[in-house]
């Protein structure tokens, strides 16, 4: 059968106290529902159906980009009221899963078998069992063991509340069907709401069979309400992401102290230690080692480099046998040739360093081409923005950038020239030749240190 998708993310989610809506809560980085999302992508099905209505513009326009249909559930009345605003547009003879847009961790693979647990004649429901399964809906069971209904928390007697197999709220079934299960419910319970739960009773009594399947692991089905639960699910892909990482032969110094906010691919023998940020699309070459709290946003780092502790990245390439840090901030289009060395309080913007050079304390060096084996002196500064406009400073081969060079962009440096140290460089520097550009030294004789008067 073909398959539609309904994401149920409507909800308030009061108990976040939050402005921003439930489901668009940062979790690795970005909103909630797009975690579902994605999970819902990776199943190829016909539509994705996103049925919203608390924060409804924000959710829609920050998912402006994924490839999903949006049904306005104006009234918040209940799971099954939810699922209806989505059906019109759900042919008959599809297949619906329904999932919820603030469980974030469910696995495609799992969604999978829930499908497949669905047909014409019987429903895929997800259940887990939970040591306390208190606001949960119940799986109730006849003496068979057949799933015969759910009842909701505040619906339950006090045997059906001491059930510990809980409704996930995750469930396959046939479209047709369902349209007709929606449209008989009644919202005469606790709540005054129109529970989704009650279509499997329906169904029952139609003589459908209902699968309940199990799911591989609590975390998988775990909802976010408030950000406590928010924490521990990020906590749980902490560990998801660090055990695939270390699987993949990386030593992590601390697994709960890796934080991955997207992708990140590694070689043979990388090392991490502890307090790392990597986000959006990170690439770590063979040997590479990564000292604490650095923060890397994507960029890709070659095999052999070694980035000392606390330095930024953000994207940007770094090639093979570079030395980064300790307090480096290598920032957008700059590109690190081979055994580069870029050291403490060293910015580095939209510049290219040729293999081989150096800049290892105190430099700005922004709109740069730099040669090879370049040594850049501490405290060398190109002066790239007149207030208005960026100029581009280049470097030749084998210069010496004395320390305290001021570069005023737009300015060559021959290759093999020099810089005097603390030299205001305007004009171009030729090749091979020493350039300074500074106050002669004088000593004044007899020059007397003001006293005070006492
Ligand atoms: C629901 C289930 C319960 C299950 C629990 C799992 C029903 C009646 N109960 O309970 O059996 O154990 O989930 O967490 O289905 N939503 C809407 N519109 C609405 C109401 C809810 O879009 O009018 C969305 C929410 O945004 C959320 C999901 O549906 O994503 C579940 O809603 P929630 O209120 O958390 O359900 P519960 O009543 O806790
Ligand atoms: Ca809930």
């Amino acid at each position: 059968m073909p398959l539609s998708i309904v994401i149920l993310a409507a909800g308030q989610g009061k108990r976040m106290k939050s402005d921003l809506p439930k489901v668009l809560q940062p979790l690795a980085g970005r909103p909630i529902l797009s975690h579902v999302v994605q999970a819902a992508k990776a199943l190829k099905a016909e539509g994705i159906h996103v049925v919203y209505g608390h924060g409804g513009d924000v959710v829609r326009t920050t998912l402006a980009s994924e490839p999903v249909i949006w049904a306005l559930q104006a009234e918040q009345l209940g799971t099954g009221h939810a699922v209806m605003q989505a059906m019109p547009a759900i042919p008959d003879d599809h297949q619906v899963l329904i999932l919820y847009g603030d469980v974030p961790l469910v696995k495609a693979e799992t969604l999978q078998r829930l499908i497949e647990h669905s047909n014409e004649r019987a429903i895929g429901l997800l259940t887990v069992v939970l040591q306390d399964p208190t606001g949960y809906g119940r799986v109730v069971r006849d003496g068979a063991g057949n799933v015969v209904r759910i009842v909701e928390q505040k619906d339950a007697n006090t045997k059906e509340r001491a059930i510990g197999e809980i409704n996930t709220g995750l469930m396959a079934m046939p479209a047709r069907s369902l349209k007709a299960w929606l449209s008989a419910l009644r919202n005469d319970n606790a709540q005054g709401e129109y529970y989704l739960t009650d279509v499997i009773v329906m169904a029952v009594r139609e003589g459908f069979k209902v699968n309940a399947v199990i799911a591989p692991t609590e975390a998988e089905v775990l909802g976010v309400n408030d950000k406590v639960q928010l924490a521990q699910l990020e906590g749980a892909l902490r560990m998801e992401q660090a055990t695939k990482l270390m699987l993949d032969g990386v030593t992590l110094a601390d697994p709960a102290r890796l934080d991955i906010r997207g992708n990140v691919k590694t070689g043979r023998d990388v090392f991490i230690d502890v307090n790392v940020v990597m986000v959006g699309n990170v690439e770590l070459g063979d040997r590479v080692r990564i000292g604490p709290n650095c923060y890397l946003k994507d960029c890709r780092i070659a095999a052999d480099t070694e980035i000392h502790p606390n330095c930024v990245i953000d994207r940007a390439e770094v090639g093979p046998r570079n030395v980064i840090g300790p307090f480096a901030r290598i920032r957008p289009d700059s590109v690190l040739h081979e055994d580069v060395h870029i050291g403490n309080f060293v910015e580095v913007k939209k510049s290219e360093i040729g293999a081989g050079s150096k800049a290892n304390h105190l430099t700005y060096l922004g709109d740069a081409t730099v040669g090879r084996k370049v040594n850049v002196g501490a405290g060398t500064v190109t002066v790239n923005y007149d207030g208005v406009n960026k100029w581009r400073t280049e470097i030749g081969d084998n210069a010496f950038v004395g320390s305290g060079s001021m570069l005023v962009a737009p300015i060559k440096i021959g290759a093999n020239a020099n810089t005097g140290a603390g030299s205001t460089i305007t004009k171009d520097a030729p090749e091979g030749k020493l350039t300074l550009a500074r106050a002669k030294q004088v000593t004044i004789e007899g020059w007397k240190r003001p006293a005070k008067k006492v």
